[in-house]
């Protein structure tokens, strides 16, 4: 078993009977829905799931799972997923992929968010491994990437997986990827990011997650905001 595997089995641990689960995007968040999915199957656990892009539903749907679209729910019992980046006060980078404004909903929206990595995405500022991910309103992407210019942030607008195109997100956002020029404090980048008008929604995920679980060599090691 790999460590992705070991940390999101740990997590499917915390789903119990009658609880309403987002599943998050990527290849750990894909372990847990294969963990929930068999916990579903074998030991007839009942719950419901809502996803955070197309690729988490799909995996969810070939897998069995009862599936419910996000606009039926008022809250969720927990969130699951990976991160692309993790701070020591458990700010998070999201949004590699082009379900952000899903993702930050789910986060919100529920009474517990566990976040699933390892060691590697350990970092001590947001934006040191990757740049971070900001979705616009695609009328507003030069006067977005100019405003932030001013502030001394180097933006380029994301291209498609062919380098022949811009991507584009689910929700048909444009993406800005920011280089910061120093370590900003993750609670004043999100609000300058926040604040800032045509941008639909950012990768800083700040004071959303209740705890990470890291996996590093075969064993796990839970770290909860408020043990
Ligand atoms: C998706 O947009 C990201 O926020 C993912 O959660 C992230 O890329 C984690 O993916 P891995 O688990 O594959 O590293």
């Amino acid at each position: 078993m790999n460590d992705k595997q070991l940390v999101a089995i740990q997590a499917a641990r915390q789903v119990q009977d009658g609880m309403i689960v987002g599943l998050g995007t990527g290849s750990t968040a894909n372990y847990f829905i294969e963990e929930l999915a068999r916990r579903h199957r074998e030991q007839g656990l009942r719950i419901t799931t809502a996803s955070s892009s197309v690729a988490s539903a799909l995996q969810a749907q070939e897998q069995g799972l009862p599936l419910v679209a996000l606009e039926h729910l008022r809250k969720l019992d927990l969130y699951v997923d990976g991160a692309d980046e993790i701070t020591p006060s458990l700010a998070l980078l999201k949004g590699r992929g082009y379900d952000l404004v899903r993702e930050k909903l789910l986060a919100r929206a529920s009474d517990r968010f566990i976040v699933l990595a390892d060691k590697s995405k350990l970092v001590s500022h947001l934006g040191e491994k990757f740049p971070i991910p900001v979705e616009v309103m695609p009328f507003a992407w030069q006067l977005v990437k100019t405003s932030l210019e001013s502030l001394g942030i180097t933006v380029s607008l994301r291209q498609n997986a062919a380098k022949d195109g811009w991507a584009i997100t689910s929700y048909g956002s444009l993406v800005l990827e920011l280089q910061l020029p120093k370590a900003l404090n993750s609670g004043e980048l999100n609000q300058l990011l926040n604040n800032i008008p045509g941008i639909v929604e950012h990768g800083v995920f700040d004071e959303l997650a209740d705890a990470v679980f890291i996996a590093d060599n075969g064993q796990v090691e839970e770290i909860w905001k408020n043990p």
